[in-house]
């Protein structure tokens, strides 16, 4: 009954996009009677032979499209004729093709839907720098979307975090390329392996929110290449991604959607991308420049890309052919995935939850809270001290995500006072203080053993924060409960990194980032143990507001639209090295309950041969405490200082468990790529003949181990 139902839905929608398409010449207008006919007469579909490539049968299938139904496949039906979803491309029966449903979700299925799981933020899923983890989150979502009816994921959000105020950083990786595209590879494949096509987004360079629709970035090509591409280049290449979106911002003085160094140079010639563009929401800001700039589908309404369009290809503005080139980037990885030969069984109303999805979110939060500060031991907690829970994020008010089009409805919040108290068990007093009053939050802190502050910031897609500080009093409630009880945790609900000016006040710190409804049962799981934690930072923690890549007013929010990248290479971590900064948290630190010893590093071969070629490192990681625990070993390689890069840039980790007193072999792969630069002046990636050092450790600023690598000849990188 359902499948009927879908079937006359996209009937109606299949006419209703044909008739919303203003401008159709009165003698093509095709009637509905007429195309009822033509839909009830039996076309042949020779490209519904699943033996034959998806290119072979997107080129079968657009031989036999109308100008009309081309017209229908470039843009968003707005407003949409179907429930749910915040996108939609309606079907074309006649020819079988399936309509477009798409969501948002970076953290669990958008758009207002129920019944669905609300994951950690992407920023703590990344934090377990575990690509296993992240494939598990990918399919958690692709699954939910696929039952609630989605075809199209719009996620995941794979943007180098530039300016640490960036209001999206939680649906973000974090600030190194290489591992956000080891991250966007696990998920991407984690939700396709679902059957939605993912959408990997934002492209490019949108490292902010201000001023974010008209935003200019100025950013030079080795910079693009080397910092901005690769998570997307990844995603290609590894990650199979059907789709990407580009982005509200220009990047050096061209609208993304229309940039055809971004789309065409970089996408198409350079790395083979055969899916599609689609715009983000209001992206699109032309018709001809943005066919002709690369730009394959408007969303989420027809401006620029239904009447216009098809007049402008009457005119002869627009080639068919170019036309049909963006139908096929459309239709190809809608056969790949499938599209065309499954039917989608799911619905927007249906319940998508699941006990194994409700443990999950919060396995994911318990794996991406990452411990910074744990003086003496403090932690994990015996079990039998009384706790004072303090501040709004603790109580029935939980900090569990972010906001903007990631904003997912809950199916509910477990809050850390209630996680705690259910942990700790009747017999521990567990009391809560909001922190609003901050003499009532000492109090209730000097009458515990140990106090734990949760403290937050709000952020969201459309505004960056205005700075690192912790939002209104929360500075001050830290040091007033930190005064009244010598055991303080603080724990940071926040999406990126914040300022601590009370660090050395307080005697533990951890990094919750936005938990997802599980965040109270996952916050206990740390503080009492249960989980030993071994997450790390994807991003710096900077020590003060000016001592960060982007303090400089030019490079963020900008001058007069302008918004420069003149920190260049030096992003994140990056910055820091180069500059002797010390950061308060380096990329790449995180504590746990247990330590670690690495030793024996060796690398074989020692030397790249010409040609591709694999380089194996190998380290062991001793367990030298009394618990077990998992610990991420992170291998960087330094340029020789001519390449004029930055001192060390990650290019391999792998997280392993170990019992206590255990010692495992971890092998890291390195390869061409690990090596190469991207030279600008031959518009090459290159790893010329020298000896690179690779530092081997377990974060960026504890490298104990090295060994060098000898590249024998020049090479060009694929
Ligand atoms: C966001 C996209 C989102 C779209 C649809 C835009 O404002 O930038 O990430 O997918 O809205 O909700």
């Amino acid at each position: 009954m359902r499948t009927h139902l879908h079937w006359i839905g996209c009937l109606i929608a299949g006419f209703g996009s044909i008739l919303a398409v203003p401008g159709l010449l009165a003698a093509e207008k095709p009637s509905i009677a007429a195309e009822a006919q033509t839909s009830e007469r039996q076309v042949a579909r020779p490209w519904m032979n699943k033996s034959l490539s998806p290119v072979q049968r997107a080129n079968l299938l657009i031989r036999e499209m109308t100008l009309d139904e081309k017209i229908v496949m470039v843009y968003g039906v707005d407003p949409m004729p179907v429930k749910g979803y915040v996108g939609y491309v309606p079907a074309i029966p006649r020819l079988g093709i399936p309509a477009l449903t798409l969501a948002d979700g970076r953290a669990g299925v958008g758009n207002g839907a129920h019944d669905i799981t609300l994951l950690p933020a992407p920023i703590a899923a990344a934090s377990s720098w575990d690509t296993n983890l992240l494939n598990e989150f990918g399919k958690v979502l692709g699954q939910e979307q696929w039952a609630k009816g989605t075809n199209v994921e719009l996620g995941p959000s794979i943007d180098v975090v530039r300016v640490p105020e960036w209001g999206r950083t939680f649906e973000s990786y974090g600030e190194d390329p290489y591992f956000n595209g080891q991250m966007a590879v696990a998920e991407i494949k984690g939700i396709q392996s679902q059957g939605p096509i993912a959408d990997a987004n934002m492209y490019l360079t949108m490292n902010q929110e201000s001023n974010r629709f008209k935003e200019d970035s100025i950013v030079d090509e080795r910079t693009l290449q080397e910092i901005y591409l690769p998570p997307f280049a990844a995603s290609i290449r590894d990650g199979h991604v059907g789709t990407f979106m580009c982005a509200y911002v220009k990047t050096n003085g061209i609208y993304s959607c229309e940039n055809p160094q971004l789309l065409i140079d970089f996408l198409r010639k350079q790395l083979d991308f055969d899916g599609w563009v689609m715009s983000d929401w209001g992206a699109t800001h032309s018709t001809v420049g943005s066919v002709t700039g690369g730009l394959d589908q408007q969303m989420p309404d027809a401006e620029f890309y239904g009447a216009a369009l098809k007049a402008a290809v009457l005119r002869g503005e627009v080639s068919v052919s170019a036309l049909d080139e963006h139908v096929r980037h459309i239709l190809v990885p809608m056969f790949r995935h499938g599209l065309f030969d499954k039917a989608q069984p799911g619905n927007w109303s249906a319940n998508v939850r699941s006990p194994g999805h409700d443990a999950f979110s919060r396995l994911a939060a318990e794996q991406g809270t990452i411990l910074l500060k744990n003086e003496r031991s403090l932690l994990p907690l015996a079990g039998n001290e009384s706790i004072a829970v303090i501040g709004e994020a603790g109580g029935n008010d939980p900090k569990v995500e972010g906001g903007g089009s990631s904003a997912v409805v809950a199916p509910y919040k477990v809050s850390p006072e209630d996680g705690i108290s259910k942990r700790a068990g009747s017999g521990v007093h567990v009391s809560y203080a909001d922190g609003k009053d901050m003499v009532a939050a000492a109090n209730v802190a000097r009458k515990a053993d140990v106090a734990i502050v949760f403290v937050h910031t709000d952020e969201t897609e459309g505004d960056d924060r205005p700075n690192l500080e912790l939002p209104g009093t929360q500075d001050q409630m830290i040091e007033a409960v930190a005064a009244a009880n010598k055991k303080t945790i603080v724990v940071l609900d926040t999406g990126g990194p914040v300022l601590m000016p009370w660090i050395d006040q307080v005697a533990g710190v951890i990094e919750a980032w936005y938990p997802g409804q599980e965040d109270g049962n996952a916050i206990a799981a740390i503080l009492y143990g249960d989980v030993n934690p071994s997450a790390k930072l994807p991003l710096t923690f900077p020590r003060s507001a000016a001592a960060i890549p982007t303090a400089n007013p030019e490079q963020w929010p900008g001058v007069n639209g302008l918004s420069t990248y003149t920190e260049k290479l030096n992003v994140g971590y990056r910055w820091y090295d180069a500059t002797g900064a010390e950061p308060l948290y380096p990329f790449g630190f995180g504590l746990s309950y247990t330590t670690f010893k690495l030793s024996h590093l060796a690398a074989t071969p020692a030397k790249l041969a010409p040609g591709p070629g694999k380089i194996t490192v190998t380290v062991d990681v001793t367990n030298t405490g009394k618990r077990a625990g998992a610990e991420v070993v992170e291998a960087y390689v330094a340029q020789p200082a001519k390449n004029g890069e930055p001192p060390h840039q990650l290019r391999a980790f792998a997280k392993v468990q170990l019992k206590a007193g255990e010692t495992k072999p971890v092998s890291l792969i390195l390869d061409e790529r690990s090596f190469s630069i991207y030279d600008a002046a031959s518009h090459r990636w290159i790893y010329p003949a020298d000896t690179y050092e690779v530092l081997v450790g377990t974060s960026s600023r504890d490298l104990p181990l090295h060994t060098s690598i000898a590249v024998e000849r020049d090479g060009k990188a694929r």
